[in-house]
């Protein structure tokens, strides 16, 4: 008995010291990618300073999904709060107290959009750059003469921090933390899409669509956002679950009404068609005929 108990105790013990080892590797791990410092010299673009380019940055500002993390006025503030994920929030980017915008230069607000690496060459945490890596120059130049252009807003942002199951998600590649280390810094910047009613400008426009319903926009649950339901739709052209059976109408009225082909309505909270609503015509057209040409997927094959 005691013999049985003995070996117990050093099987026991063992395990605990692997799961300690390991805990330990997670976590040292973890803390180089988090503390990697990024040597990216950012794009030269122009910053325009005229009324119509700061209202074009507004629309986009929206159109973009800034807002849906930055707030309606830039400043930021609480975005993932979980004690096992972590605590992540989006910085103020006004040039009020705690915000960025007094310090940074042109060449900042490139980096970190662009780049998703911060002043300080440090990889910014869920800002997601790959998505906006491939805005072009004129769209992004309107942008940061809008961010530049808000009112000072003073709110403090605190200090991130990344929880055990954060983490361990992190080093086993299960959620996008560094958006910074997805992007090829040194790629020559591709050419500008010209605006218009053409699949490759819905291709450009529905980088803003992936991060929640998915690089192939099939849908389903965000992996590693903790998140109630509903969860982001299939828009692949298949029939049963995605959006095979809609019209272009069908389309434009769910973007600009929150409205599906049923009549029930999309939750504004999860999906941001509010914000959407302010794509142009042309804008809708290019995003519909692009999704119409992505594979058909059931639902949830992110
Ligand atoms: C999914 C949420 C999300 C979206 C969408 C988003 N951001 Fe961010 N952004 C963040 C978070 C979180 C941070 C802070 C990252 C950090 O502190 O490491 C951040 C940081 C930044 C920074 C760097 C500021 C600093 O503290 O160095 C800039 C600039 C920025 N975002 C601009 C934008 C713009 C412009 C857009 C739209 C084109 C946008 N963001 C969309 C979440 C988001
Ligand atoms: C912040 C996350 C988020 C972003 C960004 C986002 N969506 Fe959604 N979307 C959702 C969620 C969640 C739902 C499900 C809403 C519901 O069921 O009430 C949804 C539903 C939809 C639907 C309804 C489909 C159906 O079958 O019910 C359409 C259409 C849609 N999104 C289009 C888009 C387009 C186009 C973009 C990019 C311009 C986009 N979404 C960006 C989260 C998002």
């Amino acid at each position: 008995m005691k013999k049985v108990l003995k070996w117990l105790g050093i099987i026991l013990g063992g395990l605990v010291g692997l799961i300690l080892l390991a805990l330990v590797g997670v976590y040292f791990m973890s803390e180089s990618r988090l503390n990697k410092t990024y040597n990216v010299q950012p794009e030269r673009v122009t910053i325009p300073t005229d009324a119509a380019a700061v209202a074009e940055g507004k629309r986009l500002f929206a159109t973009r999904g800034c807002m849906d993390c930055h707030k309606e006025n830039g400043a930021g503030g609480d975005f993932i709060d979980d004690p096992l994920l972590g605590r992540i929030n989006a910085s103020n980017l006004t040039a009020g107290q705690g915000g960025v915008g007094g310090a940074f230069t042109d060449g900042d607000w490139v980096r970190a959009i662009r780049h998703g690496i911060d002043s300080s060459g440090k990889p910014l945490w869920v800002m997601p750059s790959e998505e906006f890596n491939g805005i072009n120059d004129t769209d992004l130049g309107a942008l940061i003469a809008y961010i530049k252009s808000l009112p000072p807003v003073d709110q403090e942002i605190a200090a991130n921090s990344l929880g055990p199951l954060g983490r361990v998600l992190l080093v086993t590649d299960q959620i996008p933390v560094l958006p910074a280390e997805k992007i090829n810094h040194e790629a020559p910047r591709p050419v500008a899409v010209e605006p218009g009613v053409t699949k490759e400008y819905g291709a450009y426009l529905a980088q803003t669509c992936s991060g929640c319903h998915g690089a192939t926009l099939s849908g389903g649950p965000i992996p590693g956002v903790p998140a109630e339901p509903p969860y982001p739709a299939n828009l692949t052209p298949e029939a049963e679950t995605g959006l095979g059976k809609w019209t272009e109408q069908d389309f434009l009225v769910a973007i600009r009404e929150g409205k599906r082909p049923d009549g029930s309505s999309l939750d504004p909270k999860q999906m941001p068609w509010p914000n959407f609503a302010q794509m142009s015509d042309e804008e809708i057209s290019a995003l519909w005929l692009y999704l119409q040409s992505v594979p058909a997927k059931p639902y949830g094959q992110r």
